[in-house]
């Protein structure tokens, strides 16, 4: 396996040094295809991100990018969507062409034809130069609950009772989650030349253990990612507890 990990002490210098690696790729590559990601975990990460392009420091204007997921039923007009979460915490702050960004439409009345469109998209783009992931407490990456075969493109997945509840806290009630998603299948995210893992607090040390030395297995999504030959993981010293304790 050829996973780079990096400890850090706290999500500040966490949200820095992902930001930094971000930012490398938009220097070598402007025209980069960005992988994002919503959650909690990269938006320290994003404003980084904006900081250094209001300091000059970087160019989004030539940048491209796809979205992991979105909840089926939720658009713009939600607040929780992911697409006005992304609208909030990146792209109206930057250069971001936004008729170039993407995401899964979660109004598509045929979702099996908006499953096959947004394979399109990614496949248009020539593929993702760099992909961002969190990681849920089911050790999800994108909505790809434990279970999911790592071969799949983009798809409709039911959302695991614990993702369900973990995620309630952005809506008024857990009733009001949505039940299913879009979203980027594991097949998809492995065939993005580089990808980038951010998880911070002590709530994600066990997955994340499971996840980088565990036995690779559907059971953990994110244990696809010890197959992949190009990945970064950043975490805080939190979530890099029981590493700590078993390696
Ligand atoms: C969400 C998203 C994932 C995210 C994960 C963790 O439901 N679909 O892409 O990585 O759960 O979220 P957080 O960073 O808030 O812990």
């Amino acid at each position: 396996m050829s996973i780079k990990l990096i400890i850090t002490k706290d999500y500040e210098e966490l949200s820095a040094r992902a930001a930094g690696v971000i930012a490398r790729q938009v220097k070598e590559k402007p025209n980069s295809t960005l992988g994002l990601a919503t959650g909690s975990s990269p938006i320290g990460l994003y404003d980084c991100l904006v900081g250094m392009e209001q300091a000059g420091e970087l160019d989004f204007s030539q940048v491209r990018s796809v979205n992991l997921d979105e909840y089926v039923g939720l658009g713009a007009e939600h607040d929780q969507s992911y697409i006005s979460f992304m609208k909030e915490h990146l792209f109206d702050r930057i250069s971001i062409d936004q008729n170039n960004t993407h995401l899964p439409d979660g109004h598509a009345a045929d979702l099996d034809a908006e499953v096959r469109r947004y394979d399109a998209v990614i496949d248009s783009m020539g593929g993702i130069d760099i992909q961002l992931l969190g990681i849920g407490h089911t050790g999800h990456i994108g909505f790809n609950e434990p279970g999911e075969c790592f071969t799949k493109g983009t798809n409709v997945v039911e959302l695991d009772p614990m993702t369900i509840e973990a995620n309630a806290r952005f809506f008024a009630s857990e009733a009001d989650v949505p039940r299913r998603a879009i979203t980027m299948g594991i097949g998809s995210i492995m065939q993005a030349k580089k990808l980038l893992l951010v998880a911070n607090g002590e709530g994600k040390a066990e997955i994340v253990y499971r996840a980088l030395f565990g036995p690779i297995t559907p059971a953990v999504p994110a244990s696809a990612l010890q197959l992949h030959q190009d990945v970064v993981v950043v975490i805080d010293e939190a979530a890099a507890k029981v590493i700590r304790e078993r390696t």
